[in-house]
């Protein structure tokens, strides 16, 4: 089973003639180890996407259920499924301005109930890892682009939540930091058996992920070096195109999908 299942999802900001569709129709399948990369240009939706996989915004039509368990924004027990299972890094970091790095990775695993010193300890870890070792009692004002980007991938991977998902999570990094940041994701999403999805519009990323696929105008399609089936339709076949393309994608089953494994 899939742990993490959007199903027809759409999302409408506004009214009236100032009515955005940021998506429309997405469906997505994301399986325990599996990190898939949904890449597209600025405004495609992604962010909405990952906000609604994560339970922080809800869908106007359209569902999530995260290993089988309905994602709703208004349910009281979503928060509590949302700290224990989903691991974010916002596309802004939202990092807590009051807080040192350290506090700010430590703070999923105290919300859980983590004791003060253990949830130290595991956060300090995290961060070195992401090469922050001498920026533990750093606040963020006083890091970096870079810093604070990695202070937040920091903060969702240390409590080894069941999805991760990632927002640009490069945006701020330099070529290197940026490839080693993202292969610490994917590697330890691998390693731990977490369903990814990360989100960019650089398409150079795609390489790290197990399945591409694209977004635009808040449509999900094949992937970028995939087949044109959905690309060439019809417009009024398009919807319904993409979204057995999108369901070929979950199952792995299309030729069309850009497959990496390793
Ligand atoms: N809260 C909101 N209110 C109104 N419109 C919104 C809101 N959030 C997103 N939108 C609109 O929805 C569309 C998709 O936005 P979204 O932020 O998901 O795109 P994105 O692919 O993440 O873009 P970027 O790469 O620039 O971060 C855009 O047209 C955006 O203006
Ligand atoms: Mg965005």
């Amino acid at each position: 089973m899939s742990t993490l299942v959007a199903h027809e999802v759409s999302r409408s900001f506004g009214s009236g003639d100032a009515e955005v569709t940021a998506l429309d129709g997405v469906s997505l399948s994301v399986a325990a180890g599996e990190v898939v990369m949904v890449l597209g240009p600025s405004g495609s939706g992604k962010t909405t996407l990952l906000s609604i996989l994560g339970g922080l915004l809800r869908p106007t039509r359209g569902t999530v259920h995260l290993d089988g368990v309905l994602l709703d924004a208004r349910s009281g027990d979503t928060p509590r499924l949302r700290l224990e299972s989903v691991g974010f890094v916002f596309q802004s970091f939202n990092l807590l301005p009051a807080l040192s790095a350290l506090e700010n990775v430590a703070l999923p695993l105290r919300l859980r109930g983590v004791p003060r010193a253990d949830a130290a300890q595991r956060a300090a870890a995290m961060l070195e890892e992401l090469h922050l070792g001498h920026r533990l009692q750093s606040r963020p004002a006083t890091l970096s682009g870079g810093e604070k980007q990695r202070v937040s991938i920091a903060r969702a991977l240390v409590g080894a939540p069941r999805v991760l998902l990632a927002d640009e999570p490069t945006a701020s990094l330099d070529t290197r930091r940026g490839r080693e940041a993202v292969e610490l994701l994917t590697g330890l999403a691998r390693q731990g058996r977490q369903a990814c999805v990360m989100v960019s519009h650089d398409h150079r990323l795609g390489a790290v992920a197990d399945r591409v696929v694209e977004l635009e105008d808040g449509r999900l399609g094949a992937s970028p070096a995939g087949d044109t089936t959905v690309s060439a339709a019809l417009p009024s076949e398009r919807s319904e195109a993409v979204t057995l393309e999108a369901d070929r994608c979950a199952s792995g089953s299309s030729p069309a999908v850009v497959t990496r494994q390793g």
